[in-house]
């Protein structure tokens, strides 16, 4: 192989889309418990890479947390969740969704063996300090480790979300 050129961001741009997506539904991660804005941003970048919504708390700081952390020329696709959450999550599921949860689990499954998403999916993403409560835990239909070698007890949650929504969405 030649010696690899690093494409333009001209180049690079060409080859995205112009417009934000219009909500097509497929994939939603949702952090329902989070702590810090930082990573919203983080996930909102992702959600564009990969065409997929975020679902948040409607929380006060919330709003100024996304648009700070919004460093996209365009607007994303954020969906509110408005009273409590694991009542969004039932409604969810009786809208058909399927519920995959990010989390440590002795029940979880391997990353690499999470197949891509051929319906419309929610993916929960724990707080950052104490994971996925009990009543989320209870409504999901499975659970997806990343797995780790080294001595961190667990990953960052918007690299956690962000390596799921890639499998999910068949890009990785
Ligand atoms: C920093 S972790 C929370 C760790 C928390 N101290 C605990 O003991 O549960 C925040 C969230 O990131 C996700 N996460 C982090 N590392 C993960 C991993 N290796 N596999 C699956 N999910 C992970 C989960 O959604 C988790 O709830």
């Amino acid at each position: 192989m030649s010696a690899a050129r690093a494409r333009t961001p001209a180049e690079i741009r060409r080859q995205r889309r112009t417009r934000a997506h219009t909500c097509w539904n497929h994939l939603v991660v949702a952090p329902l418990w989070p702590k810090h804005g930082v990573n919203l941003g983080t996930l909102l970048r992702t959600c564009d890479a990969v065409g997929a919504c975020l679902a948040v708390p409607r929380w006060p700081w919330i709003p100024e947390a996304l648009e700070r952390g919004n460093t996209l020329r365009h607007r994303t696709c954020v969906h509110w969740v408005d009273g409590r959450p694991d009542r969004w999550l039932d409604r969810q599921r009786r809208g058909g969704s399927s519920i995959v949860g990010v989390e440590l689990t002795d029940e979880s499954i391997r990353l690499a063996d999470l197949p891509v998403a051929r319906k419309r999916t929610v993916i929960v993403l724990g707080n950052e300090g104490s994971g996925i409560p009990p009543e989320g835990l209870e409504r999901l239909d499975v659970a997806v480790e990343i797995p780790m070698v080294g001595t961190g007890h667990s990953l960052n949650v918007a690299v956690a979300g962000s390596l799921v929504l890639y499998k999910l969405a068949g890009l990785c």
